[in-house]
């Protein structure tokens, strides 16, 4: 199932730079020029890593790490990052997951950029105003590209607060050897800390299949998913599990507690963090966190909606050279056969995401978050819930809104990256 020569991460760069509106280019519609007050390096280059198990990974790496470096930055902040790309015969981008930077700056090859070819390099530059958890990953070949390890974490602190607490970020990947990812290591990590410290463990998900993380030990809350703080989020005990879809980020908080707390992976007690000492904690089997039930309702932002979209999920087989393979399909169509959303400045946009298929879809849409206002037809009860990544579980109908507030031309994908591969890609795009 990898005879796919369309998507948007095939390889075939397109030259960057489709026209966002007349006479403006997306490869101009860059971030702040002003002088940056942080900047990084990040070299993409082929490595052998040995895990902390032991176990080695023939990976695309960057900086010869697994994950890649975290970039961590405080609100206020001008960043610069610049990309070198040492891979052979291999192009790379860096596109911001979650992070709405201008598009020019979102790093998806063939549409706001060519791929940066080996031995080239490109600046990236955004302001940090969106204090969360993001991560960054290759956009070029992406279905590749980050299974095989180019991603890191991107975390954006609020000014002053990080000694205060204990913070870790953690990426959950799988490798094609089978090999698990929790932060940077694939066994069981300990770690001291004192009770009564206050925890913030922001859980990402950079793998293209859900994973459930179960939080064992110690009363929590889910502070903010995707980036956006919740309303009013209700105490979780380890009888919960989180579902994290493919691209999605959750940050656990919690005042660490007398004995130890376990961050447990798909049911796992091999593996995962065991923070603090003492015995490993118990994890009761619970059911999963309904984030659309989640946290004290408060009004959402939108009142008219001027446009109204509906996307249908679905698979079917076709013929590619001969040999039968999927295409994962909106609105009957693959990549980049599927009419764009067209949007105007200023627009407010309704969204339905109907998943006929048997698979679930983790939609991800760039340069924006959406509102949720429903699903199956219950409106949402919880906390205003912005996501950036919502997975549409087969059967079920998700209605979502955006303001169309980030001119340029985006990607809307299925973030379970080989579904995007086969075709499950459209674009958003201001006229
Ligand atoms: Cu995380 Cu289009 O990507
Ligand atoms: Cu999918």
């Amino acid at each position: 199932l990898d005879h796919n020569t369309h998507g948007a991460d095939s390889g075939h760069a397109a030259h960057a730079g489709p026209a966002a509106a007349p006479g403006v280019s997306v490869a101009d519609l860059r971030g702040p020029s002003r002088a940056p007050t942080r900047k990084f390096t990040l070299t993409a280059r082929a490595a052998t890593v040995t895990l902390p198990s032991g176990a080695t990974v023939d990976a695309w790496t960057f900086d010869s790490q697994l994950p890649g470096p975290e970039l961590r930055v405080t609100r206020g902040d001008v960043v610069e990052v610049t990309l070198r790309n040492d891979l052979p015969g291999i192009g790379v981008t860096l596109h911001w997951h979650g992070y709405d930077v201008p598009a020019g700056e979102d790093g998806v090859a063939g549409v706001t950029q060519d791929a940066v070819p080996p031995g080239g390099t490109f600046t990236y530059r955004f302001e940090a105003k969106d204090v969360g958890s993001y991560w960054y990953h290759s956009h070029e070949m992406s279905s590749e590209a980050v299974r095989k390890g180019l991603y890191g974490t991107l975390v954006v602190t609020p000014d002053g607060t990080e000694s205060a607490e204990t913070d870790i970020a953690l990426p959950v990947h799988r490798f094609d050897t089978g090999a698990t990812m929790l932060g940077g290591s694939d066994r069981r990590e300990t770690r001291d800390v004192p009770a009564g410290r206050r925890v913030r463990l922001r859980l990402i998900n950079t793998d293209n299949d859900a994973h459930r993380v179960a939080v064992g030990g110690t009363l929590y809350i889910v502070s903010a998913i995707d980036g956006r703080d919740l309303n009013g989020p209700t105490v979780l005990t380890a009888e919960t599990t989180l579902r994290l879809p493919a691209g999605g980020r959750y940050d656990v908080v919690f005042t660490m507690p007398a004995g130890a707390v376990h961050v447990m992976v798909d049911g796992r007690d091999s593996d995962g963090l065991l923070l603090g000492t003492g015995a490993m904690p118990a994890h009761p089997a619970g059911s999963d966190l309904d984030i659309t039930r989640y946290g004290t309702p408060a009004p959402g932002p939108f009142g008219r909606y001027n446009k109204d979209y509906t996307l249908v999920l679905d698979r079917l087989v076709r013929f590619l050279d001969g040999v039968p393979s999927y295409a994962y399909t909106v609105n009957g169509g693959v990549y980049p056969d599927i009419p764009p959303l067209l949007v105007d400045q200023g627009d407010e946009v309704r969204t339905t995401v109907v998943n006929r298929g048997t698979e679930s879809h983790p939609m991800h849409l760039h340069g924006h978050h959406v509102l949720v206002l429903s699903r199956n037809g219950r409106p949402v009860t919880g906390s205003p819930l912005w996501l950036d990544t919502f997975d549409v579980l087969p059967g079920e109908v998700w209605q979502v809104a955006f303001r169309a507030d980030n001119p340029g031309i985006w990607l809307d994908h299925c973030h379970n990256l080989p579904h995007a591969k086969q075709g499950m890609v459209l674009h958003v795009a201001y006229r």
